[in-house]
């Protein structure tokens, strides 16, 4: 490690102990090693949201992931609690696939069509504070990888349909899981009419899918996978549910970030894992199990996520409470957070 390296750590080791526990460091489990060294607590998408609810007694959350994360704790978060983000700019690309302006003329267009008293919306962490607090004000949740089945059961025992926003493929991959007829579940594309679907279509669905994707998981094949079970033909596999349904119907096992922690903590010695999804928390579980074999199924790295780094870390620690602040206007907050208590307490 280089020597300016090494003095950021030491400086934010020593912040940290001056702190003590008003502070505290959330990483995702995509974040560099050197970020999860230095972090309180690391964890996926649901386990840090969790998190940053029970930590009452942090007046300053520090958020390694992207924004909607950080976001996600500021909506949790206590009046006398401040969220910041190392990188403002370190979004998702999924997130941003959809608009607050195009969910509500698409919810609009399918209530008028079924009646909004049928349907649930539904809303996958990775999205804005909009989405989410359209689904709260329409007595929906929020979900993520870990809690997509719970939260479509509980969906479907609100109401018949659902509208899962943004990501298509962990919809039809939670859908699959339920049983749901592949005719019974529809990609809204908000680019077209209807989203490209027929009035006695939309009568017809049970899970409205909207076309967003993530570009790290959707670039998996089958063909990847084929190779390497003739390269490796005792290894399991085992991807993100934010792969193709293809890719999950032909893995070992499926889950999210923090389920593959536990799937490679729990192989036995000598095991080789092949693993989908980013390859920052593939090569970490590589170093911290030299007794198994962890090997990716191809490399695929989320910029937005590598947006954090020592530098940048430090920089929020030397200003904490004051920059890089993530907040959430007032008027969007509190419907927000019913969508997300909504899922906490599922
Ligand atoms: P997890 O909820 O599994 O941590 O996933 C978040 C994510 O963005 C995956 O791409
Ligand atoms: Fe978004 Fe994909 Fe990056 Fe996850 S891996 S943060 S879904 S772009």
């Amino acid at each position: 490690m280089e020597n300016i390296d090494k003095k950021r750590m030491e400086k934010i080791i020593e912040i940290k102990h001056r702190l003590g526990n008003k502070l505290v460091i959330l990483t995702h489990h995509y974040q560099r090693k050197e970020i999860v060294d230095l972090g309180d607590h690391r964890g996926d998408s649901f386990g840090l949201s969790q998190r940053a609810a029970k930590d009452e007694n942090a007046e300053y959350i520090i958020f390694c992931g992207v924004h909607f994360m950080a976001e996600s704790a500021a909506i949790l978060a206590k009046d006398h609690q401040t969220v910041q983000i190392p990188d403002m700019n370190a979004g998702c690309w999924m997130a941003d696939m959809a608009d607050s302006y195009q969910v509500e003329k698409a919810w609009n267009e399918v209530s008028a069509i079924v009646g909004k008293q049928r349907v649930t919306p539904l809303v996958y962490m990775n999205s804005d504070a909009y989405i989410k607090a359209h689904c709260g004000k329409n007595n929906g949740a929020v979900c993520t990888s870990s809690n997509a089945l719970k939260a479509f059961e509980w969906a479907l025992r609100q109401r018949e349909k659902i509208f899962f926003f943004p990501d298509e493929h962990l919809g039809r991959n939670t859908g699959n899981s339920l049983g749901i007829p592949t005719n019974q579940m529809r990609v809204w594309d908000p680019e077209k009419p209807l989203g490209g679907n027929s009035e006695s279509d939309i009568k017809n669905t049970k899970i409205f899918l909207w076309k967003g994707y993530c570009l790290v998981h959707t670039r998996f094949t089958p063909h990847d996978m084929e190779t390497m079970r003739k390269d490796f033909p005792d290894a399991k596999i085992v991807v993100h549910p934010e792969c193709t349904q293809e890719v999950v119907k032909a893995s070992d096992a499926v889950g999210s970030t923090s389920f593959i922690v536990s799937y490679v903590a729990d192989a036995p010695p000598g095991a080789t894992i092949i693993i989908g999804t980013e390859i920052n928390l593939i090569k970490r579980l590589a170093m911290e199990y030299p007794n198994k074999r962890i090997l990716p199924l191809k490399d695929s790295f989320c910029p937005n996520m590598n947006k954090i780094n020592l530098k940048n870390l430090l920089a929020c620690l030397e200003n904490i409470g004051k920059t890089n602040l993530v907040t959430v206007d007032e008027s969007i907050k509190k419907d927000a957070l019913i969508a997300l208590e909504n899922m906490l307490s599922l």
